[in-house]
């Protein structure tokens, strides 16, 4: 069965103390629902993938895409699901190839979320609500920032989807902007700007 994101989060909460590793999901679960919503897609299931992707990746580090499998079959958690969650692991940790839109996106955004959130965190709000896409870029170039999110990846990524690199990026800032206070983004600034 689907579950409700409270059960979802209930779960991702079970297997992640990390706290920097909970706000991944987070901020993952946010863009996955901002890209649902421009698709016309269920942002509840998309946003839940976003959620769990790295939901075996504390406590099974080396069985990461792989152990989550028999975590979320042991719940009835839906195939589609379980899928789509290995899925954004191909070519590092597993063998399960994305191939929905929902899946290339997910494979997609990861790393770049973890650009962003290094990328707020270095500025003075701490904030994505003042980032600017021309920050964002000039700070993925720098091969140096943020060294462990892998930009090839990315960049696999956007050549299976009909997004350009500065509109994929500017998607996901808006995505994180719009959820700010979920993703753990929002800083010291008080209102949307
Ligand atoms: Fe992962
Ligand atoms: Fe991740």
């Amino acid at each position: 069965m689907t579950p409700t994101r409270q059960e979802a989060e209930k779960l991702l909460y079970e297997y992640t103390e990390s706290e920097s590793l909970r706000q991944h999901g987070h901020q993952v679960e946010v863009v996955m629902e901002h890209f649902a919503k421009l698709n016309n897609e269920d942002p509840d299931f998309w946003g839940t993938v976003g959620l769990l992707h790295d939901l075996d990746y504390e406590k099974y580090p080396d069985q990461h895409c792989i152990k989550v499998r028999e975590i979320l079959e042991e719940r009835d958690y839906p195939e589609e699901m379980i899928h789509a969650i290995q899925s954004h692991g191909y070519g590092m940790c597993c063998d399960v190839k994305p191939e929905s839109k929902m899946e290339k996106i997910l494979y997609t955004i990861d790393e770049l979320t973890g650009i962003i959130n290094a990328a707020c965190l270095l500025r003075p709000s701490k904030s994505v609500l003042d980032l600017k896409l021309k920050s964002l870029k000039k700070k993925y170039k720098d091969k140096k920032f943020a060294g462990g999110c892998d930009r090839e990846i990315i960049e696999n990524g956007l050549s299976q989807l009909d997004y350009d690199k500065d509109e994929l990026m500017q998607l996901t800032i808006d995505g994180l902007q719009a959820q700010a206070e979920r993703a753990g983004l929002k800083g010291n600034i008080d209102q949307d700007v």
